[in-house]
């Protein structure tokens, strides 16, 4: 998968994986790995799929609506390049905290419900819920940050709600944080996101 990797200065870091929005690219959200933990090593990939020439992590059908087939392939497909990534840059395949965006955070959202222990937290801005009606692996003590948007048409807080409770039933400890604005990612959401990575890891 096409990506960009910067080496951290401190190894003990989780490595932050960095997962862009429907339309961006592995550099949209650099500055928040700045802000989350500068001494990190960085991992950000751009999603294989392309809607109109918008970079995505798997396909949709339509707004909200997604190709489950297609959810399922990329979901391995990167849980596979995490791995040879994590050979090839020589980090741990155990300290992976995933940064997702909309799109993004909707794949690591899927990485959480089909693999286990695929990731030691993740950060999740305007997540949906990726799939439902499946088993969930075991995600016991899995920190997870939401952040969502009371307003947000993309991601109504309704959805927001089913994914923290299906995520508290596979064990995880949730923090959900609520602006009241719609899908965009605020300054003050990113402040919060940061305030809770320091506190937990
Ligand atoms: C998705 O397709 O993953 C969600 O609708 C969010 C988006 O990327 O617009």
């Amino acid at each position: 998968m096409k990506h960009l990797f910067t080496k951290g200065t401190d190894p003990k870091a989780p490595v932050l994986l960095l997962l862009h929005g429907t339309g961006g690219t592995e550099r949209d959200l650099l500055p928040l790995a700045q802000r989350l933990s500068p001494s990190s090593s960085v991992l950000s990939v751009r999603g294989n799929v392309s809607e109109n020439g918008m970079p995505r992590f798997f396909r949709r059908l339509a707004e909200g609506v997604f190709d489950i087939e297609d959810l399922i392939f990329r979901t391995q497909e990167l849980c596979e390049f995490l791995g040879s990534a994590a050979k090839e840059y020589g980090f741990d395949r155990g300290n992976i905290v995933a940064v997702g965006y909309s799109n993004g955070a909707n794949i690591a959202g899927s990485l959480l419900f089909h693999y286990r222990d695929t990731l030691k937290g993740a950060i999740l801005h305007h997540p949906m819920v990726p799939i439902r009606g499946i088993e969930l692996p075991s995600m016991v003590q899995l920190p997870v940050f939401i952040g969502a948007g009371e307003n947000d048409p993309i991601c109504p807080p309704g959805e927001t709600r089913d994914l923290e409770a299906l995520l508290i039933g596979a064990g995880a400890h949730v923090t959900t944080h609520w602006e009241s604005f719609g899908h965009q990612l605020t300054g003050t959401e990113v402040a919060a996101a940061a305030e809770w990575f320091h506190r937990t890891f």
